[in-house]
């Protein structure tokens, strides 16, 4: 096995790994020199089984690198379409990659506008700008963390070209009413599922109810191979076109025509290793999925009564989560006034590998700088860009960047005598808040 070490974690932590003293909800916080509860480490991510090495070590001595010369990107690209019900998949170096494609084949360009929450990673709306259309911010909903439906409709204007909703924390954003504005207003979907393998809404897996769905293969993800993305989806003419652009434009199902090139393309393509990796975890993707879902439900139980600690929930059409980060808020005035960075530093040294999340992407500087280019000067006016700059509030999102907390997936991956550990660190903190305020 592989992956992140006990001595990596502890320096991660700060925590010193000790153990036999004392310990429960009564103790000392580590943080003020008491024992803490976790003694060990949780599981290692990504995990790697040496029966797995086979197939890796005969793709390195064929010299069939690239997919081009081999079968093993195409045979994942099966598996994945099989595993989510969508009608192809295509496998791409990385997911930013995977939404600038469909971006790309959506013919989301200059000058248009797309609507994404300011609750994610950078790459969502840096595909937008990358793709000299502006990003436009929907409020998100602070109990799910996604995307706030009700906002989307209130920031279209003329020249809204598509709604990226974000699958965030392996969560799901409400699809059915996502859907409808999209169809009334005449909108393109992406999915930007990189964070939610295997989730679903109402029975369907995410990626497969939009126009194109785009996941990450990235080493944190539930299901990761270093780097690696695909595009996914229902429509097999616009996944014709995917697989064309991403490799150089050559002729693919029914992207036909020209002397070699059938459209403009780029090369985007995964490698044959990167899928290879792919296949051997997509073995233990379902059983990982499973632990995680049974491990979140035990500690939401756990803790969810400690006043200012409100789990984050999902849509009722929800009927799978991926948890790839199991998340919650945070009420410090419920909390005897304690600061979140000093609740997260107390959890941290009692063992437990916490994060505060995101911070408000709609405030970050890349969005100012790159609207002031010649690109965007020329392709929107200056009372659209003025007007953008006044209306990118996000309220709600600013409320949930400072009350956030994230513990990340592979903690779930553990027993229940685990989630005790981080339930019963949760509940000394809490016992010993007026100590921390
Ligand atoms: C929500 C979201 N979108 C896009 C990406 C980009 O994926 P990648 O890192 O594979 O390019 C990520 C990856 O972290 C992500 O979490």
């Amino acid at each position: 096995m592989a992956g992140v070490s006990a001595g990596m974690l502890t320096a991660m932590s700060g925590v010193s790994l000790g153990g036999g003293a004392p310990r429960g909800r009564a103790g000392k916080l580590a943080l003020l020199g008491g024992t803490p509860v976790r003694g060990k480490p949780f599981s290692a991510w990504p995990i790697w089984r040496d029966k797995d090495d086979q197939p890796i070590i005969e793709i390195l001595r064929s010299g069939k690198w690239f997919r081009g010369w081999g079968d093993v990107v195409r045979q994942w690209e099966a598996r994945y379409a099989e595993l989510t019900g969508a009608t192809a998949c295509l496998g791409t170096m990385n997911g930013t990659n995977a939404l600038l494609t469909a971006l790309h084949v959506l013919d989301v360009g200059v000058g248009d506008e797309v609507i994404v929450p300011p609750y994610t990673f950078v790459a969502t709306i840096s595909v937008v700008l990358m793709s000299n259309a502006l990003p436009v911010f929907a409020d998100v909903d602070p109990e799910t963390f996604q995307i706030d439906p009700e906002d989307i409709e209130k920031r279209i204007t003329p020249r809204t070209r598509a709604i990226i909703p974000v699958h965030i924390l392996g969560g799901v954003a409400d699809m059915d009413r996502v859907n409808t504005v999209a169809k009334k207003h005449g909108l393109a979907v992406i999915e930007d599922a990189c964070q939610a393998h295997l989730a679903q809404w109402r029975g369907k897996h995410v990626g497969t109810l939009g126009d194109l769905g785009c996941f990450s293969f990235q080493n944190s993800k539930n299901l990761p191979c270093g780097e690696g993305g695909a595009v996914i989806g229902m429509d097999s003419k616009l996944m014709d076109q995917c697989h064309s652009f991403t490799n150089c434009g050559r002729p693919y199902g029914s992207v036909q025509g020209g002397g070699g090139n059938a459209r403009l393309g780029t090369n985007r393509r995964m490698t044959e290793l990167q899928a290879a990796i792919l296949l051997a975890q997509m073995q233990y993707i379902e059983d990982y999925a499973k632990q995680r879902t049974e491990n979140a439900a035990y500690l939401t139980s756990k803790i969810e009564k400690i006043p200012g600690i409100s789990v984050r929930k999902d849509y009722p059409g929800t009927t799978r989560c991926a948890y790839h980060l199991y998340a919650l808020r945070y009420f410090a005035d419920e909390f005897g006034g304690v600061p979140r960075g000093r609740f997260l530093e107390a959890l941290r040294r009692e063992g437990i590998e916490v994060s505060g999340g995101y911070g408000p992407l709609n405030k970050e500087g890349i969005i100012a700088g790159t609207l002031a280019s010649k690109s965007f000067q020329r392709a929107f006016s200056k009372e659209r860009l003025d007007a953008y700059h006044r209306d990118n509030e996000c309220p709600a999102n600013d409320r949930l960047c400072e009350q956030a907390v994230w513990l990340p997936q592979y903690l779930l991956l553990g027993s229940k005598a685990d989630m005790d550990d981080i339930a019963e660190a949760f509940w000394k903190v809490y016992e010993n808040r007026t100590l921390l305020a």
